[in-house]
């Protein structure tokens, strides 16, 4: 190959083997199904029809937070560009990449988009687009998990790591400190932690925009249950388990969950496992917790971050905060 053949403007690297994915799955099946109350991580809904479910739920009336996070990327874009000077964006979870547009949009000195996220084919649907918009920009998509720990290549700096989206939100209060040492970990002073964080509001808005009323996220919550069928051979009956979306007051979190209608056993064969369900009984399929400022402020500090910007779109929905690497940290 010449010395100057230049890099190629799209690379994709799977950081996790088929197999690891499958083992992964496995045993978050196993502990999860056999818990009490039973569990299922959210990480499992994105198959290529959940990505696509997914995307369906951002275009509804009710599900304000991506219209919203929306409004303040358009309008800080350029403001963070300056800020940051940031010639390498990795972003953490970047699904369809629809709204990080408006940032490689402004971002005149960028080089690189590293997006990582754990389905393929968003990251797939997403480099077709992006690379149509912007042929000079070099893009090496990572299909891995951000919960693990995460191989970066090396790329130009300043370094803006991304996380939109409100995703920080479906992580456990201990996943979210474990994961936000670890962004941490990614930077170098100099570089930045852009992060969405949808907001606490009254209980009607947000149970609405879990439990829309064409359906939606119902499809999507249950969209978990037909990966596990397809990838261990069980039988869920989809038409046996219900929708719930609940507001817990206490811990400022929506929980989805699935109710069984009846009783009923399920059999995971991959697992060798029956599970039992009583009529009523709930499997919690995703937490999505709502944030104030000093709550995300601390949370950062405590992880080696420091708050600099906040900014939230006119009806203070969702905020956008962006983060410098504490000097003392
Ligand atoms: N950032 C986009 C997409 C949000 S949906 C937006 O703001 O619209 C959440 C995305 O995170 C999905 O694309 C999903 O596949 C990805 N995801 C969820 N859990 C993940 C994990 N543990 N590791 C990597 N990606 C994950
Ligand atoms: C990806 N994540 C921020 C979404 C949320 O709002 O918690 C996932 C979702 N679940 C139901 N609707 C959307």
């Amino acid at each position: 190959m010449s010395p100057y053949s230049p890099l190629p403007p799209f690379q994709l690297t799977r950081a996790l083997p088929e197999d690891a994915t499958d083992a992964a799955l496995r045993s978050d099946v196993l502990h999860g199904l056999t818990s009490t109350p039973k569990t299922l991580p959210p990480k499992w809904f994105y198959d290529a029809h959940g990505s696509v479910l997914f995307d369906e739920i951002t275009m509804l009336p009710e599900y304000y937070p991506t219209r919203a996070e929306r409004e303040v990327l358009v309008a800080r874009a350029a403001e963070i560009a300056d800020v940051t000077g940031v010639r390498t964006l990795v972003e953490l979870g970047s699904g369809s990449s629809d709204k990080t547009r408006h940032l490689l949009d402004a971002f005149t000195e960028l080089t690189t988009y590293v997006p990582v996220d754990v389905s393929e084919s968003a990251l797939r649907g997403a480099a077709d687009t992006l690379l149509a918009e912007h042929p000079a920009l070099s893009v090496h998509a990572l299909v891995a998990d951000f919960t693990r720990p995460l191989a970066l290549p090396e790329t130009p700096g300043p370094r803006l790591v991304a996380f939109l989206g409100g995703t920080i939100g479906n992580l456990l209060p201990a996943e979210r400190a474990d994961f936000l040492r670890a962004v941490r970990g990614m930077l170098s002073p100099g570089d930045f932690f852009l992060l969405g964080t949808d907001l606490v509001k009254d209980e009607a808005t947000l149970v609405a925009a879990y439990d829309d009323a064409a359906g939606v996220t119902a499809a999507f919550n249950k969209n978990v249950l037909a990966v596990v069928n397809r990838e261990l051979g069980a039988d869920f009956d989809l038409g046996a388990f219900e929708h719930v979306a609940v507001w817990d007051g206490e811990r400022e979190w929506i929980e989805m969950r699935l109710r069984s209608a009846g009783e009923q056993v399920v059999k995971v064969p991959a697992l060798d496992l029956a599970v039992e369900f009583g009529p009523g009984e709930e499997l919690r399929t995703e937490v999505s917790a709502k944030f104030r400022q000093d709550g995300v402020r601390g949370e950062l500090r405590a992880a080696g971050l420091e708050l600099e910007r906040w900014w939230t779109d006119a009806a203070g929905r969702f905020a956008v905060s962006l983060s410098s690497v504490s000097m003392e940290g």
